[in-house]
């Protein structure tokens, strides 16, 4: 009788240390955010914009680990293959969602390494250049891109990269030839850009608008359908030759395939509130963008986002080169 009554208690001490009660305190240590792209560059700015808000709603610090190269696939596998307890988050774009076509021998499945955290925010992109490029806007860039510019050097995150996305498909919409020239992240892009030793880049505004204002970098256009507020005399691309053309990048938080639903609602609502500091959203605003509703930065409009652009790059990127 004693041992059984011994048993049970044990058994119920169990189950109080596990899974449950895991789950209860957390986080009671710090959580780590990883993002696949250099420190400095612009999906590092979005997270640790987020993570500062999160560490005060979380009461634990929120770290950043940046791990660049292959465009974001090297690092979002190391999320992949982390232990699902709410403890490691991927930062990232939708760049997860091009992996998989442009990567085809990549050791995880992005459509099913994941679960959702909730969307961040969508970031509208630029088209920009060197201070000291001759062409003076868009369409004289096109024509010099097609006769003495051919080939210019065009600086990028790598394959995966949302910068890399854009310049594949301006290259397609434009009838244009770019040198490519790969680096861990467009952070340190960008100081290449502003020294002069590349020619063009197209990233996001969290990493051109200040260097625009600044008169370091030459903007050429925006990507997306209207004009943006804090860059209004740059037109969109749509206003030029390329008519249909529009990407921006919208950012999200996953965790590891297998975190417990209650530890990803709870990662959730403390990013919405991240997402309602009036810090962040004056610091988004002075980038040129803003952070998604409260409804979006759920597991249930990431997954659904996910998936539709999971379908959507999967066709347009079916055949695309990995060069
Ligand atoms: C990209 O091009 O995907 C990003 O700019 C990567 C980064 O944050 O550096």
């Amino acid at each position: 009788m004693k041992r059984l009554f011994a048993t049970a208690l044990m058994a119920a001490a169990t189950m109080l240390s596990g899974p449950s009660m895991a789950q209860g305190n957390y986080p009671n240590k710090p959580v780590t955010i990883l993002v696949p792209a250099a420190a400095g560059g612009p999906s590092d700015t979005v997270a640790r914009l987020v993570a500062e808000a999160m560490r005060v709603d979380l009461g634990q610090q929120v770290l950043i680990e940046n791990v660049g190269g292959a465009g974001g696939s090297l690092g979002a596998g190391r999320v992949a293959k982390a232990n699902p307890d709410g403890y490691t988050l991927l930062l990232y774009h939708i760049g997860v969602a091009t992996f998989g076509p442009l990567y085809p021998d990549l050791p995880y499945k992005p459509g099913e390494a994941f679960d959702s955290v909730g969307l961040v925010t969508d970031v509208p992109m630029t088209l920009v250049g060197r201070k000291d490029l001759a062409a003076a806007d868009v369409t004289a860039l096109f024509t010099w891109l097609k006769g003495e510019g051919k080939g210019a050097t065009f600086g990028t995150a790598g394959v995966g990269a949302v910068s890399d996305l854009c310049g594949r498909l301006l290259t397609d919409a434009a009838g244009i030839e770019l040198t490519v020239v790969p680096y861990k992240g467009t952070g340190p892009a960008m100081n290449d850009l502003v020294g002069g030793q590349i020619d063009l880049m197209c990233d996001q505004t969290t990493n051109t608008a200040n260097q625009i204002k600044a008169g370091e970098i030459k903007p050429y256009a925006v990507t997306t359908k209207e004009r943006i507020a804090i860059l209004p005399q740059v037109p969109t691309l749509a206003e030029t030759s390329v008519k249909d053309f529009e990407i921006s990048a919208w950012h999200a938080i996953w965790a590891p395939k297998g975190t417990p639903e209650a530890i990803r609602q709870k990662l959730a609502a403390s990013l919405q509130k991240a997402l309602k500091d009036p810090k962040v959203i004056e610091r988004f605003a002075a980038l040129g963008t803003a952070p998604v509703s409260a409804d979006m930065a759920t597991p249930a409009a990431l997954d659904k986002r996910f998936q539709s652009e999971l379908a959507r790059w999967g066709k347009l990127l079916a055949n695309a080169s990995t060069k």
